[in-house]
């Protein structure tokens, strides 16, 4: 069953009303896991669309399978890679996708925390964003997160699809359990994930003390900070000592815990966690 809802963006567009009045009626039967879950994706992504977009129309299609539910939100606005890009002041636009993976990344710090797209890709089993030629995939059927360069011909605007199969035993509170750091007593979203791959050179290389503070920015909005090795072949020593000694001493409320290290990089960052300086 497919349902196309095409709404204008204006003052009186509210993503709680629109989850309430079209697209609630259509999920009855689902178990509350997976409602509450679909409610807070399609509602954070049609909010997304009425304050970052700047557009002026929006088209929701729910389709609901034997085995699946999925959510297709399209807008016709800036595009969400080419916004963070600029707000952010990246070279390029796919450098968006390292900073909303991490979490806490906001264009509108006043009025929003950098959640939306962070919690609902850990929450749905697919979940891809198309925008101005660069497809990000994430979702926990995905063991990683990855992005391609589409051929197609450039569409503007936004295209969100979140999917989740109707077995999913995924539960909202969980997710959000995950990412609160085991010192956190405010249970905030204070513990993340850099995948270190997706702001690596080709060839698996991470070697400068700049791309080390590039990979850093906004790890201190966490108490615990993840990173992801995997895929990394090598890292510098000018890496390691800014990201493990340097990093440390002037940011001692963020922990830093690699994974998926290689026996070289764990001699790299114990060389640099017992440099003499
Ligand atoms: N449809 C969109 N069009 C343009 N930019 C978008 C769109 N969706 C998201 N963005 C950009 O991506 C950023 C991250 O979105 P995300 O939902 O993760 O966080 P947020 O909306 O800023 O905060 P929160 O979701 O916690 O209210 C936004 O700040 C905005 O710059
Ligand atoms: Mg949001």
């Amino acid at each position: 069953m497919r349902t196309n809802i095409a709404l204008p963006v204006n003052d009186c567009l509210a993503e709680d009303i629109v989850w309430k009045e079209k697209v609630a009626p259509l999920l009855r039967d689902v178990p509350l896991n997976i409602y509450d879950v679909c409610e807070y994706g399609v509602t954070e992504m049609i909010n997304n669309v009425i304050d970052h977009s700047e557009c002026d129309k929006i088209s929701v299609q729910v389709t609901i399978d034997d085995d699946y539910i999925e959510f297709k939100i399209k807008d016709y606005g800036i595009g969400v890679f080419n916004k963070v890009q600029k707000k952010l002041g990246l070279e390029y636009p796919h450098e968006a996708i390292f900073e909303i993976v991490k979490g806490k990344c906001t264009t509108d710090p006043t009025r929003h925390t950098g959640e939306g797209i962070f919690f609902t890709s850990h929450m749905f089993d697919q979940f891809f964003i198309l925008s101005g030629g660069i497809r990000f995939v994430a979702g926990t059927i995905f063991e990683e997160k990855s992005y391609t360069f589409e051929n197609r011909d450039r569409i503007g605007g936004t295209v969100v699809v979140m999917r989740i199969s109707k077995e999913s035993k995924v539960e909202k509170k969980d997710v959000f359990d995950k990412f609160t750091a085991s010192n956190d007593d405010d249970f905030g979203f204070s513990k993340t994930c850099f995948p270190i791959n997706l702001a690596a050179q080709e060839g698996g290389k991470v070697i400068s003390r700049s791309q080390a503070k590039r990979i850093l920015v906004r790890a201190d909005k966490f108490s615990e900070v993840i990173l992801d090795f995997k895929g990394i072949e090598e890292i510098g020593q000018g890496f390691a000592d800014e990201v493990f000694r340097v990093f440390k001493l002037t940011h001692p409320n963020t922990r830093i815990i690699p994974m998926n290290t290689t026996e070289d990089i764990d001699k790299m960052i114990k060389r640099a966690l017992t440099a003499n300086v």
